[in-house]
């Protein structure tokens, strides 16, 4: 039997998998509909119950892919959807939470984030957000790709406070958070939300992790995922269409990595010596 997946605390003090799904390009094209909402009730069957969406994704499309994939299981879910920068306006914010949850078809959203910094100013999109949950819209929310100079210009800002993750770039190919923001979130007890934790499929096909693999009978997809969630306080979000993927990346959450493992990786992958800009997709 396959041991439950990890959980995480939000500052709120509510728990959430370390393990979710992610969702961009669903929703793209017609013919690949059925699979993605069948990938995703697949992970949600395996205990992947937090979904990662957008209003970006397929412009909407992919909300309805969820809407579809959760139908009569919504209260068993933890679902994370974004707002634009370019909606992140006091009134606009509102319009696109509305329009999310209407295509989401549900009446709230648990996780809301900014997708990226624009140029309203971050107090305005905070306060918009700070309505939505009095409005019972949103229960939290949080941000996406804040550098750690943003997370502390966001700390300054009235009721900057209550975010509850910051979503972003990171995985074995891509570690510049480990010099200053994963430490930054750690010390103020907040979740790292990871994307792209496979590199977008590249790690799958990365032959410098095939001898690591091999020896946990484990592929390079899991391994990359694996080390992810070695990481304390964070949480993966892959995105998997196809049935095998899903399968592999919760296979992922029981793997685990030995002290000489993760030693091996930082040489095949070394850490960041100093700051890095964070990158984004
Ligand atoms: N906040 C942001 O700005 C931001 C930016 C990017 C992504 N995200 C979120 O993070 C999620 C994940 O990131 P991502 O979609 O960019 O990249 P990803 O999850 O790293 O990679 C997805 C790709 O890897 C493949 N894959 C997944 N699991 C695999 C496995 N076990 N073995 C081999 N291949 C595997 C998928 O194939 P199949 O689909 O064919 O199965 C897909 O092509 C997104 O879907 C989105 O929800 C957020």
């Amino acid at each position: 039997m396959m041991t439950p997946i990890a959980r995480t605390t939000l500052p709120c003090g509510e728990t959430l998998p370390v393990l979710g799904q992610g969702t961009w390009m669903m929703g793209e094209d017609q013919g690949s509909r059925s699979a993605e909402v069948s990938a995703l009730r697949t992970g949600i069957d395996l205990g992947m119950t937090l979904i990662d969406t957008a209003e970006m994704y397929a412009a909407g499309g992919a909300e309805t892919v969820v809407a579809e994939a959760i139908a009569g299981r919504r209260d068993d879910l933890f679902l994370v959807s974004k707002v634009l920068p370019s909606n992140a306006s006091r009134t606009a914010t509102m319009r696109a939470c509305e329009a999310s949850l209407r295509r989401l078809g549900t009446d709230r959203i648990d996780l809301y984030l900014l997708h990226w910094r624009g140029n309203i100013p971050l107090a305005e999109t905070v306060e918009a957000f700070e309505a939505l949950k009095a409005a019972g819209k949103i229960r939290h929310w949080g941000v996406s790709n804040f550098d750690a100079d943003d997370m502390d210009e966001l700390a300054g800002v009235p009721a900057g406070s209550a975010v509850q993750t910051n979503q972003v770039l990171y995985n074995l190919a891509t570690r510049g958070i480990e010099f200053d923001l994963l430490p930054q979130a750690r010390a103020a007890g907040l979740p790292i939300m990871a994307y792209s934790p496979v590199a977008q499929g590249d790690l799958a096909a990365d032959r410098r992790l095939s001898a690591l693999a091999e020896r946990h009978g484990a592929t390079a997809a899991q391994v990359a995922l694996a080390f992810v969630l070695s990481r304390p306080g964070v949480i993966a979000i892959p995105k998997a269409t196809q049935q095998r993927h899903v399968r592999a990346n919760r296979a992922a959450a029981d793997l685990v990595l030995s002290a000489a493992d993760l030693a091996e990786l930082d040489r095949l992958f070394p850490p960041p010596r100093r700051k890095m800009a964070l990158q984004m997709i």
